[in-house]
């Protein structure tokens, strides 16, 4: 006989989760599956709904309706201790008076741990967040970069089954921010705690999660891989949160060109993919992102406006009779402002939404 290892529950499930303040519907239809070891990140901008979301997996919020589950477990009705969850937030206060090694212990000693496991626990986590050389430092000795490490020590010491962080960066300046980042990730892919953070930054989301949700005023509007929502964003929402310099995005209308689709935007007509999506007279929204603008060929007369060079890339912003566009070329560009150019866009290229509901064709 075989048997079929049975599927382990997600290690995270929200169904159905709605929360209100007084009148106010913050969450609505919050639906997710995060699997055990996964790391998923909510992102979204401000005010949409992310740390709700996180407050009521932890337990600090209570939800107005649907079902929260860890594990396959109802926890609805249980305290924050009960689920076994650590949490990392943006002020992540330290003890002042208490060193390092005291600062990453406290909670196994609230717990009544007997003094050598604590030690043992201690050592172990400060060396794989690189803290061993600043144990019996005050947190008034270390940089910015080592408090949040400490920080997050604090609630890995406590091997939880779940990790929850908000916005643990945003304190940092930005070359820390991208370190913590990569560092957070390492020490993900050693231990494999299941992780949902939260942030407004979408570069920070794409480069860390194995999955993002989308929120956009307290909904998920999609769920995937950082390539599926870069790549095949669900609605103009998503396309437009994700990607820098921005996906530019223009409103045309699809006509038939000697019997194909095309969108024509302003006075220029541009062919769309030939597969049956579209239909004459239909009302769409073009997006087109940097990297899919080729210039020195094709049917595209604009010229160039701005350039600016960030190292290994140029953005180089055109306008044209469509409207402006936004082009990414490789090393410093050459090119001065005023200058004419010619450019192309590949039908495949393209992204296309309903103007109206703003659902990518
Ligand atoms: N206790 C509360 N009472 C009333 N409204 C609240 C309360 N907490 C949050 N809100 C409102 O709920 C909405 C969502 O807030 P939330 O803190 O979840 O947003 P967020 O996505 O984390 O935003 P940010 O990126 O600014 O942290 C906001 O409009 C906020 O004003
Ligand atoms: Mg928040």
């Amino acid at each position: 006989m075989t048997s079929v290892p049975p599927r382990l529950p997600p290690a995270i499930e929200l169904r159905r989760v709605a929360k209100s303040f007084g009148t106010v519907q913050v969450c609505r239809d919050v639906d997710l599956a995060i699997e055990t070891g996964e790391f998923v990140t909510l992102l979204g901008p401000s005010g949409c709904g992310k740390t709700t979301t996180l407050n009521m997996v932890a337990g600090l919020e209570d939800s107005t309706s649907g079902d929260i589950l860890l594990a396959g477990r109802r926890v609805n009705e249980l305290s924050p201790v009960e689920r076994d969850v650590a949490m990392v937030f943006q002020n992540y206060a330290l003890y002042p008076h208490m060193t390092v090694a005291e600062n990453i212990g406290f909670t196994l000693r609230m717990r009544g741990m007997k003094r050598a496991e604590i030690a043992t626990r201690v050592t172990a986590i400060a060396a794989s967040l690189e803290l061993s050389h600043v144990l019996e430092r005050l947190p008034a000795q270390l940089s910015g970069g080592q408090q949040q490490r400490v920080a997050i020590g604090r609630a890995l010491v406590r091997e939880p089954r779940i990790f929850l962080f908000d916005e643990p960066f945003s304190n940092l300046d930005a070359a820390l921010r991208v370190k913590m980042r990569a560092e957070v990730k390492q020490l993900h892919q050693r231990l494999g705690v299941t992780s949902l953070f939260v942030t407004h930054d979408q570069e920070e989301a794409m480069s860390i999660s194995d999955r993002i949700a989308v929120m956009n005023r307290g909904r998920v509007e999609q769920f995937g891989t950082p390539e599926e929502i870069y790549a095949r964003p669900a609605t103009r929402y998503v396309a437009s949160f994700i990607g820098n310099p921005q996906i530019e995005l223009m409103p045309g209308t699809v006509e038939a060109a000697d019997g194909r689709p095309a969108v024509r935007l302003g006075a220029q007509v541009l062919p769309l993919p030939g597969d049956g999506r579209f239909r004459p007279g239909q009302k769409v929204e073009i997006g087109i992102r940097p990297e899919h603008v080729r210039l020195g060929a094709g049917d595209l007369s604009a010229s160039v406006r701005l350039v600016q060079p960030v190292g290994p890339l140029s953005h180089v912003v055109l306008d044209w009779d469509g409207g402006s566009l936004t082009a990414t070329l490789p090393g410093f560009s050459r090119l001065q402002p005023g200058e004419r150019v010619s450019a192309a866009i590949s039908p495949d290229d393209m992204l296309v939404f309903d103007q109206e509901t703003g659902l990518r064709l």
